[in-house]
């Protein structure tokens, strides 16, 4: 029977995100229960990556699960010219779940639809990041208590930012309210605020990134410009610093107020943030191992209690 993909979080509903929510908060609690322990995982990432990898494999080895993959595509037979088709069927062979990362958007779809078993997005192109927004939204839950009637403020690269358009479409379940900052060559694009007209969500663009959106913020999601996807890097040079978030912003604040960022960051959140307690990146990328057992869970329909 071919199982369950997680490659959009345009494809769950508010109650698979809220199961998923209640999943990463079991394993929060309980990180090492054995429940892979007969099952082999496969990360095949063809784009860098610090954190979606290493919290993969660390939530499949705490589980007891095995790895195999790769994070240099360049060692593999896809340097000689091996279609993606070919090596997901390969690897299909090998693994129970495939985990992927890869720079064309629609990569993860298409590989869900040529195997039999489960395929993770870990992020394609500039298009999804559900496991990203999973941790996201986890965090946001966390820190706030509740998922609803948030005002949440994205700021930076919201052209080319994944983790922008997964997490806006994940919580449109939830009636929030959206604060988008960005310069003009970096706005959210049509589709998505296409998508949040047709779903009836608040929404509010602005090019300063001032003192009034920030203190009426429950969530600020800082992110960083995508060098990797401008094709002219002039362009890049003229918006890659355009944000920079320091302490002295956050002193009017609201007490809530958490500071999210996907990370890696470059220049967007000045260091003095870091000891504020209003920051929380730091957590939320450790959130990302018990986003992640959940995910692997699910679509391996191990059931965790
Ligand atoms: N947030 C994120 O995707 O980080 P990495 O690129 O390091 O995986």
């Amino acid at each position: 029977m071919k199982k369950e993909s997680f490659v959009s979080i345009a494809d769950c509903s508010k109650e698979d995100i809220l199961h998923l929510v209640r999943s990463a908060t079991y394993f929060e609690q309980n990180p090492n229960r054995k429940l892979l322990e007969e099952k082999v995982c496969a990360t095949l990432f063809f784009e860098p990556s610090t954190r979606t990898r290493l919290s993969f494999e660390t939530a499949v080895n705490r589980l007891g699960g095995r790895v195999i993959g790769f994070s240099d595509a360049a060692t593999t037979s896809s340097s000689k010219g091996e279609t993606l088709k070919d090596t997901i069927k390969m690897v299909s062979n090998y693994a129970d779940v495939i985990i992927m990362r890869h720079h064309l958007e629609g990569a993860a779809r298409y590989a869900s639809e040529v195997t039999e078993i489960p395929i993770i997005n870990a992020g394609d192109g500039a298009n999804q990041h559900p496991s990203q927004t999973l941790l996201d939204i986890y965090s946001i839950y966390k820190t706030q208590g509740t998922l609803d009637n948030l005002v949440i403020t994205m700021v930076g690269d919201l052209k080319y930012g994944r983790t922008v358009h997964s997490l806006l479409n994940g919580m449109s379940h939830f009636n929030p309210v959206f604060h988008f900052v960005a310069p003009e060559e970096l706005k959210l694009p049509d589709i998505y605020k296409q998508f949040l007209d047709d779903n009836a969500i608040n929404y509010f663009e602005h090019a300063d990134f001032s003192p009034e959106i920030i203190n009426q913020s429950d969530i600020l999601y800082m992110t960083r410009v995508q060098r990797e996807r401008f094709t002219d890097l002039m362009e890049y040079e003229k918006v890659k610093n355009v944000y920079v978030l320091n302490n002295k912003m956050l002193d009017n604040s609201k007490e809530n107020l958490r500071i999210l960022h996907p990370l890696p960051r470059v220049n967007e959140i000045d260091g003095d943030v870091d000891d504020n307690p209003k920051a929380y990146y730091f957590e939320q990328a450790k959130n990302g191992v018990y986003a992640r057992q959940a995910i692997i869970c699910n679509v391996l329909n191990i059931i965790n209690s």
